[in-house]
């Protein structure tokens, strides 16, 4: 791990040849990439121009070859190295998700998906009857479901209509009342890419002694977050959409603050100290930081994966990364404006994010995606419009090829 290269060029290679049992190294620092480099080791940029980040992410090849390390050190070695895995997830991988999001490290839990992570919410905090969840009326139904479900508690949801596509911190301030217990919403939505002010909505929950979850699947990776600077009580974002990690990868960040108000739904033999000893059953104190919330063993060779993931994305810087998507999703968006399409997404500078709907009366979005597919360009259809999500490996050659590819009105 030593070896981790700037260009990245023979990462895939470096990263079979180290076995897990060397992965104890001070690897903590991560050297500066570039684009162009890092772009290079997407072998899917070669042939399609991949605009469907915030549905699922192509992996790289230094990904891959970092989860094939892990499955080549269980094929060699068995469980003889499972201590430094351990030790190795818990140290340093966290120690990385935590920088790339501004958290500690003791605050990060690994789970499966974000849906994992909000369910974990849902179902850990001690409910009373008549306490209610304010969320905003055009959340991904995992965000919704795991609320719905709290009914039989005697738990209500209190809706945020959305205004053009926004859930404004005035109609959160105004959905809270005497009983709300927590804020959930997608820092930004899936449909539209509506990014919040999760600073004035961290800070009215604050204000007003209500918790707050976010959804950030369609934040971390595309745009920078610094969890130090806000009141954010949990936070979830799985890592197979803009942190182009593995599917079924995902991180549960719970404040430190917070950890004593959310006892953890599922225990286990890993959600305790002692995890060796395994008949001295003993359930008085958990795990100190959110690594409680990890019931048992968690899937390693994703972890590895994304372990990767991240490290292109602190190489690249997160800023970085977001100037990059920003720039790509505005310079998309005039372009398709001066041909006619009329965008759907929010377009405020702040409120702007990776993704970015458009549509026209005169064409059929469902009909149109099939033959952009066909066409080697990958998009989704979200509400009825086309919806493009483009990551750092993108570049204008990709919306190039978009507008090519596009019927002309
Ligand atoms: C806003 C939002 N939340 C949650 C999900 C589901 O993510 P996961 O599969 O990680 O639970 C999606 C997937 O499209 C999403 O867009």
């Amino acid at each position: 791990l030593e070896d981790w290269e700037p260009n990245l060029l023979h990462i895939a290679d470096l990263w079979r040849e180290h076995a897990v049992k060397s992965f104890v190294g001070e690897d903590t620092e991560v050297p500066a990439l570039d684009f162009a480099s890092v772009a290079a080791q997407f072998p899917i940029k070669r042939k399609r121009a991949y605009l469907n980040n915030a549905s699922i992410g192509p992996m790289s090849e230094p990904v891959i070859a970092a989860l094939n390390a892990f499955l080549d050190d269980v094929r060699d070695n068995g469980r003889n190295n499972y201590p430094t895995w351990c030790r190795y997830a818990e140290e340093q991988i966290k120690a990385r998700v935590a920088r790339l999001i501004g958290a500690r490290a003791s605050e990060i839990a690994f789970v499966k998906n974000t849906t994992e992570g909000l369910v974990t919410v849902a179902n850990g905090l001690d409910w009373r009857e008549g306490d209610n969840v304010v969320l905003p009326r055009f959340e991904y139904p995992s965000n919704v479901y795991c609320w719905m479900r709290l009914a039989r508690f005697g738990v209500s949801i209190r809706w945020v209509e959305p205004q053009d596509g926004r859930v404004p911190v005035g109609a959160i301030a105004e959905a809270i009342d005497r009983r709300t217990r927590l804020v959930s919403l997608s820092a930004v939505q899936f449909s539209n890419g509506f990014r919040h002010d999760l600073a004035a909505t961290s800070e009215l929950c604050r204000e007003r002694g209500v918790l707050l979850n976010i959804d950030a699947i369609q934040w971390v990776g595309a745009l920078a977050l610094n969890l130090s600077e806000l009141a954010v009580d949990f936070l979830s974002f799985g890592g197979h959409k803009w942190l182009l990690a593995p599917i079924g990868t995902g991180i549960f960040y719970c404040n430190t603050n917070a950890l004593d108000r959310l006892p953890p739904p599922h225990v286990g033999y890993h959600s305790v100290e002692k995890s060796e000893a395994h008949l001295d059953y003993d359930l008085t104190a958990y795990r100190p930081g959110a690594a409680r919330f990890e019931a048992a063993l968690e899937n390693f060779p994703g972890i590895w994966g994304l372990d990767a993931a991240v490290k292109i994305l602190l190489g690249l810087g997160p800023q970085r990364v977001q100037d990059h998507i920003l720039g790509l999703t505005a310079s998309a968006a005039e372009d398709l404006r001066s041909r006619g399409w009329r965008i759907a997404s929010p377009w405020k500078p702040s409120e702007r994010s990776g993704l970015l709907s458009f549509f026209s009366a005169a064409a059929q979005a469902e009909q149109l995606e099939p033959r952009l597919r066909a066409a080697g360009v990958d998009v989704a259809v979200r509400d009825g419009k086309l919806r493009i999500s483009p990551s750092y490996f993108n570049d204008r050659q990709d919306i190039q090829r978009l507008l090519e590819a596009l019927p002309s009105l």
